[in-house]
């Protein structure tokens, strides 16, 4: 098998084909949720790994778009096959696929980049902002145990979920996170729902709770200056944290770097990495965020 720590792996394991949809429902304001089927990427998908998609026979946008494996479903028989994205209407391609019917089609590529490595821990606690959840769901049941991922799985005793939006309309999926039984804390912007204020004070306060000498990572998705701060929270307690970057992205396979962020490297320097074959998971410290 390739080794999954180098960027060829990833496109490497990525398949092409035409998908048809099953369910396109709304989740929130502005916010959506497609279900279609694809057992081939379904099987070989990992929590943090992107696709490709865009909709069948429809020549704009021509490219695809990345988004975040939301969910991975079995079919009658128990295996994967069903893949959820979770999307924000936002432009080219979203504002076309909210109109898809179930049985359209869409043309997806991937599984597509690292992924979260699984790494043990006492506490994995995971902090979305915006549509930053999506990546964390696969990531929660494969720590759980409740989903298999056909690799080693790491484990954590307690996991929690920090998400934050602007208002209470825009929390999308929470529910699908409460109903893990994990920790599930909520803020708003506005004060409409849960803590009044932003989703480093809900990080801030679980670190504040943490027991004397038990181990925490933090893996954080969201807007970049959202993922800054978080970053700079776990940092001041010594706490590992690992941000999904949500990069633009043209190919998604490492070729055109649409998709390049400032890297710190081992020498003091910094480089240009891909985000799409050398992310989008990377160890937040690593990022030059300026
Ligand atoms: C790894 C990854 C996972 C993602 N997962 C999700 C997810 O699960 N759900 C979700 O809703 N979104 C996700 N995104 C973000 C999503 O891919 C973008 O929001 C996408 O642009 C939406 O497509 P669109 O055609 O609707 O909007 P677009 O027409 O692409 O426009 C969206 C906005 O981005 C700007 N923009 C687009 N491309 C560029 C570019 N190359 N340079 C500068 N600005 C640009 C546009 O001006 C506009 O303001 C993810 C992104 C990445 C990289
Ligand atoms: S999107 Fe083309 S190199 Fe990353």
């Amino acid at each position: 098998m390739a080794n999954p720590l180098h960027a060829d792996f990833y496109a490497d394991q990525a398949v092409q084909r035409t998908a048809t949809i099953i369910d396109n429902q709304k989740m929130a304001e502005g916010t959506f949720r497609v279900r279609f089927k694809c057992p081939e990427m379904a099987k070989v998908a990992l929590p943090g790994q992107f696709l490709m998609l865009r909709i069948n026979d429809r020549n704009d946008p021509l490219i695809g778009r990345p988004l975040a494996f939301y969910d991975i479903l079995p079919d009658e028989s128990g295996e994967p096959s069903l893949i959820d994205v979770m999307y924000i209407v936002k432009g080219n391609l979203t504002s076309r696929l909210v109109d898809c019917q179930p049985g359209e089609k869409v043309d997806v590529w991937g599984p597509l980049g690292n992924g979260f490595e699984p790494i043990d821990t006492d506490h994995l606690v995971m902090v979305a902002g915006g549509i930053g959840q999506t990546p964390f769901l696969c990531l929660a049941k494969e720590y759980l145990g409740t989903q298999s991922f056909g690799r080693e799985r790491a484990s954590a005793s307690k996991i929690t979920f920090c998400y934050g939006a602007r208002r209470n309309d825009l929390l999308a999926g929470e529910k699908d996170f409460e109903a893990l039984g994990i920790d599930v804390r909520l803020c708003t912007d506005d004060g409409s729902l849960g803590h009044h204020g932003l989703v480093t004070d809900l990080l801030t306060q679980v670190i504040n709770e943490r027991p004397d000498g038990s181990t925490m990572q933090v893996v954080c998705c969201g807007p970049e200056p959202m993922m800054e701060a978080v970053a700079a929270v776990s940092s001041q307690h010594g706490i590992p944290c690992r941000v999904s970057l949500e990069t633009p992205m043209a190919c998604g396979i490492g070729i055109c770097f649409s998709c390049v962020t400032k890297v710190q490297m081992d020498d003091g320097d910094w480089d240009f990495k891909r985000t799409c074959v050398d992310g989008p998971v990377f160890c937040a410290e690593k990022i030059v965020w300026h």
